[in-house]
């Protein structure tokens, strides 16, 4: 009898595990609103739009207006707010990140038996060992872990320190395989090396082993704007320059989303695999980005700051072919992608939301708000930040304090549309939209629904309550690149 039942437990697992879908979750860095093929840009992007065109592009998704904010938020399911990490970017020699009692979704995900793989920019701390990517749920890791750096030769430079007292060589290599520093990979394209690495993954993947996880955050395309010249070449039409390089290395980028794909299919992996595609914040238009028709650009709460590309493609997907118009948000990932593995998030505080059957079915969001942001006044020797926050409530979205880069800046070589103003010059205040009707946060309707501003503004006051005290500490000295070999290591001990 026991035997019976145990052959019985012993089915229903390997049923349920074959039905579990590898996971290819893909983030594009600083990739624009306006910058994908579908979005009617002047940028070929192939194989991104075919795989959206096949499965669920989603149109009502946010993500968060900066780098660190964005990928904390993925990778714990909780506002920032939650992690103490509310005051903007990780800086390379900040000792930060997010807190270790926070459970990570490769840590949710190799509990549930995935194979877990990162391979691109981390960006989430890592000044001491254990908050590499290796200690914290990934099997392998491949990358970067500063925010930025050279395509090509792998360096971190000292360019953020004019302002602080900072002696000492601050140039130091930053790539690394698991917890080693890997100095071979010089002169070679990120984009490609990052490509080549995901290939390997899936070519040598054994799947009675288990599905994978494959968490890609590419350095794509932010700046620097560095690309093969042969990226270029299909762009010498655009006269901006910066387009035109920001261009071709969104070509190249798609072109290594072609090569993933092609090497499911080879490998037989196509039906079983689920692929989520989104970019981490709005586009820089100082660097070739573009948000159009949105307002505003990386860095400010208006949609062009954080309504994000995103889609998901995969034959699990029971309603493919489509567009969603549903509210979601970045933090959702984590309950999704778990729920996906068969894992479960009982005892986590989490802000995101399972959205599978949304995203699968086309039911309605469990999501109806959004808190986008609440930074509060802080000051340091360092910087010092000033108070703004974002709400969003079904259709409605309040902006308190300084929103930041507020015009709407039409993609080089248009102008300004005949009639309409592109100018959005604003330092502090307060706006409410229905950004339903007016996506391009056009018309301030503070004055005509005060009790909608009041009603949004308490339930930012709520959010604040349950906020914990921001983390921004003053950079280190003993970061120095200098004192390590030249690298960018953890510098402090365990
Ligand atoms: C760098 O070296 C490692 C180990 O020696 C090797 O596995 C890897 O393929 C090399 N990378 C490149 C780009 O040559
Ligand atoms: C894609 O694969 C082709 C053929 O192997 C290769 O030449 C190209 O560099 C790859 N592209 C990227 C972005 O890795
Ligand atoms: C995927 O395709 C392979 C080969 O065609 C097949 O053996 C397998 O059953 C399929 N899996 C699913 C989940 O459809
Ligand atoms: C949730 O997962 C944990 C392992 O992380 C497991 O111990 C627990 O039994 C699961 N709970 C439910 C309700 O499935
Ligand atoms: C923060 O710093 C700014 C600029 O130095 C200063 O104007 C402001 O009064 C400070 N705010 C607080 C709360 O200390
Ligand atoms: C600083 O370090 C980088 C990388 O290790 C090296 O290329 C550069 O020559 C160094 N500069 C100075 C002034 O020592």
């Amino acid at each position: 009898m026991r035997q019976v039942a145990s052959l019985f437990a012993f089915l229903v697992a390997a049923v349920s595990a074959n039905q579990r879908p590898n996971l290819i979750f893909i983030l594009a860095d600083d990739y624009g609103f306006h910058d994908i093929g579908y979005h009617d840009s002047e940028i070929d992007t192939p194989n991104l739009d075919r795989l959206a065109s096949e499965g669920v592009k989603l149109e009502n998704y946010y993500v968060q207006p900066i780098c660190t904010p964005t990928r904390s938020q993925l990778l714990s399911g909780r506002y920032q707010i939650h992690t103490g990490l509310q005051c903007g970017i990780i800086k390379p020699a900040q000792p930060n990140g997010i807190p270790l009692d926070d459970v990570l979704l490769p840590e949710k995900l190799k509990e549930a038996g995935y194979s877990t793989h990162a391979i691109g920019k981390w960006h989430v701390g890592f000044y001491k060992p254990e908050y590499l990517p290796t200690r914290r749920g990934f099997d392998s890791y491949y990358g970067y872990l500063t925010g930025s750096e050279d395509y090509i030769t792998h360096l971190r430079g000292p360019g953020e320190y004019g302002h602080w007292k900072a002696t000492g060589n601050w140039t130091g290599v930053d790539f690394h395989r698991n917890e080693e520093v890997t100095r071979n990979e010089s002169g070679y394209y990120s984009t490609h090396l990052f490509t080549k690495e995901v290939v390997s993954i899936i070519q040598s993947h054994d799947a009675a082993k288990g599905p994978f996880f494959v968490y890609l955050p590419y350095q794509a395309v932010h700046a620097p704007l560095e690309v093969p010249e042969s990226y270029v070449v299909p762009y010498m039409h655009i006269q901006d320059k910066k387009r035109r390089m920001y261009a071709g290395m969104v070509s190249a980028m798609d072109e290594g989303v072609g090569n993933i794909t092609k090497a499911l299919t080879s490998k037989g992996f196509s039906n079983n695999t689920l692929i989520v595609f989104s970019t981490d914040n709005g586009g820089q238009v100082y660097e070739g980005g573009n948000n159009w028709p949105l307002r505003g650009w990386k860095g400010s709460l208006w949609e062009g700051g954080m309504k994000g590309i995103g889609f998901v493609h995969g034959s699990i997907i029971k309603k493919t072919k489509r567009i969603s118009q549903e509210l979601i948000h970045v933090t959702d990932w984590f309950p999704t992608l778990v729920h996906l593995a068969g894992g479960n998030v009982s005892g986590l505080t989490l802000d995101g939301y399972n959205q599978w059957d949304t995203i699968s079915n086309g039911a309605p969001s469990p999501r109806t708000e959004i808190l986008h942001e609440i930074r509060p006044v802080y000051n340091n020797t360092y910087e010092s930040f000033s108070y703004r926050a974002g709400i969003r409530i079904g259709d409605w979205k309040l902006i308190v304090g300084d929103p930041g880069n507020s015009s709407w800046v039409p993609p080089p070589g248009m102008s300004c549309p005949a009639g309409e103003s592109c100018m959005g010059n604003v330092t502090t205040g307060t706006w409410l939209f229905n950004v339903t009707d007016d996506p391009e946060e056009r018309k301030d309707l503070k004055g005509a629904f005060p009790e909608k501003v009041k009603e949004l503004l308490d339930r930012i006051e709520y959010y604040n309550r349950t906020a914990v005290p921001p983390r921004y500490p003053d950079p280190d000295p003993m970061a120095c690149p200098q004192l390590h070999g030249g690298a960018w290591v953890p510098w402090q001990k365990e």
